[in-house]
């Protein structure tokens, strides 16, 4: 079922520099946070930039109740870095909830994201209540800030990063054999570099545990129209990642 979306001029609650070049964004959209599920995206007007096309952002968190909106962008461009200069009380225009989101079927799940792919993550731990694992990668201890906001939600937060600043030194993908060794976990749920989604693929499937990608593309209309996410599938058909996914089954993509 496909839900509807809506295109709201939000109020900006609260822009935050989170660590260097990452910000965290809260806006009042009553509509689309109550709609919202975990891996859905949410297509933003940067009116100030000039910019004609909407960009992407991953629905990060929502709290229906005060009709709350979060997302989290790395400034990468002109567009966020005109939305990185807006205050609250200014407004911006987000058309959403779009896409398909993860299936939520797992009794054991185990969330594991990279840099910014742990923003869709936050939602996804919120909606288990407290049973799911989550195993994080970053470059340093300042790239693993997530992991305070990831603690009062999960069982577990697991951390790597690169330079062993914080947490395990490595990766992700070195500790996951291991957790998943111990058959503590039914479900897997990825979003992050593709490298370390194509790993987590290969060990998801020695261990026979499935797994959900959440996938990251170029996006123009994010609505299906340009053909602009267009990716080849194993099947031979070719999907478009704002439609039919951002996530997809593992072994549909990679
Ligand atoms: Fe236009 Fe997907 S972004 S079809």
């Amino acid at each position: 079922m496909t839900l509807p979306s809506y295109a709201v001029e939000a109020e900006i609650l609260e822009s935050k520099h989170v660590i260097p070049g990452v910000y965290q964004l809260t806006v009042a959209a009553k509509e689309i946070a109550r709609t919202a599920q975990p891996g859905q995206f949410v297509q933003v007007l940067i009116e100030r930039s000039f910019l004609l096309l909407r960009r992407p952002f991953g629905v990060a968190d929502t709290d229906p109740n005060k009709g709350t909106l979060t997302m989290f962008y790395r400034l990468i461009g002109k567009g966020t870095r005109e939305l990185s200069k807006l205050k609250a009380g200014e407004t911006v225009n987000c058309l959403g909830p779009l896409g398909h989101g993860f299936d939520l079927d797992a009794r054991q799940p185990l969330l594991i994201g990279g840099g910014m792919g742990l923003a869709p993550l936050i939602l996804l731990a919120r909606r288990f209540n407290g049973k799911a694992v989550v195993l994080m990668g970053g470059k340093n201890r300042p790239e693993v800030f997530w992991s305070e906001l990831f603690r009062p939600l999960c069982t577990e937060v697991l951390v790597t990063t690169n330079d062993g600043s914080a947490g395990v030194k490595g990766f992700p993908t070195d500790l996951l054999p291991s957790l998943l060794e111990q058959g503590n976990h039914d479900r897997l749920f990825v979003c992050g570099p593709q490298i370390m989604m194509e790993k987590v693929s290969e060990i998801a499937s020695r261990f026979s545990v499935p797994c959900q990608v959440s996938l990251e593309r170029h996006m123009a209309c994010g609505l299906g129209a340009c053909l602009s996410c267009s990716i080849d599938t194993k099947s031979g058909k070719r999907k478009k990642v704002c439609k039919d996914g951002p996530v997809f089954w593992v072994e549909e993509v990679l």
